[in-house]
């Protein structure tokens, strides 16, 4: 199976690994990224079981719409039991580092809020230590260089991803060259530099499930 393959069918996984739960009112959380779109793909022939979703990006409540699926605010609901996304690294405790797409802040606040974290990923993005993929880090426009600098002397190479304003209105500074042996520590490091708005470690809260697409089949990991 090539990578796409893969996706399709982790995306496919991931509506059978909720399915069971699925009621009448359940409320969905949908991440951003070509995984996601797999697995939204793959949910609209259900929607008929469940009430609506909401979405960590734009281009995710468009494509949910897309569908005939009904996005809701997240203030309009009081909790919900799944939230389904990629990333872009995944480790064995299930920490991740995402934002490739650039939804890290909106992804981080809708998966504070889900239940159950449920990961669905190809084979390629399992890692023992995280860093190989720039760490993604969204800050207000007018702080970039400053926070720049800050994470230059945590041990990073900021690099201001050009061209590419966040759903939120803000900047992404994509950070390489970091080995990520503590990512909870670096995740709360990075966080409490003023004019960072969030960064795209996941270590905090981490992923409840992985859904791994395999050469041998998808594999749950927990
Ligand atoms: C979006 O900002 C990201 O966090 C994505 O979830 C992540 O980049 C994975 O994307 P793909 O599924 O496209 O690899």
């Amino acid at each position: 199976m090539n990578q796409d393959e893969l996706k399709r069918a982790v995306g496919e996984a991931a509506v059978q690994h909720i399915l069971p739960r699925l009621e009448k009112d359940s409320i969905i959380g949908v991440g951003t990224g070509s995984t996601a779109n797999c697995f939204i793909d793959a949910l609209a022939q259900h929607k008929h079981l469940f009430e609506g979703a909401v979405a960590s990006s734009e281009a995710s409540a468009q494509r949910l719409r897309d569908h005939g699926i009904e996005v809701f605010d997240l203030n309009q609901v009081a909790g919900f039991d799944f939230y389904i996304d990629g990333a872009d690294e995944i480790n064995n405790n299930l920490e991740m580092i995402k934002g490739g797409g650039a939804a890290l802040t909106r992804e981080k606040i809708v998966a504070a809020v889900a239940r159950e974290f449920i990961c669905v990923a190809d084979e390629s993005k399992l890692v023992d230590t995280m860093g190989d993929f720039p760490l993604p880090v969204e800050v207000i426009p007018m702080a970039r260089s400053y926070v720049a600098r800050e994470l230059v002397k945590l041990g990073g190479d900021p690099v201001y991803r050009t061209g590419v304003v966040t759903d939120n209105g803000n900047h992404i500074l994509d950070v390489h060259n970091l080995r990520i042996a503590s990512p909870i520590e670096l995740e709360s490091k990075i966080n409490q530099i003023t004019g960072v708005v969030t960064n795209g470690l996941f270590a905090l809260r981490p992923a409840n499930v992985l859904l791994l697409g395999t050469q041998d089949g998808v594999k749950t990991i927990s």
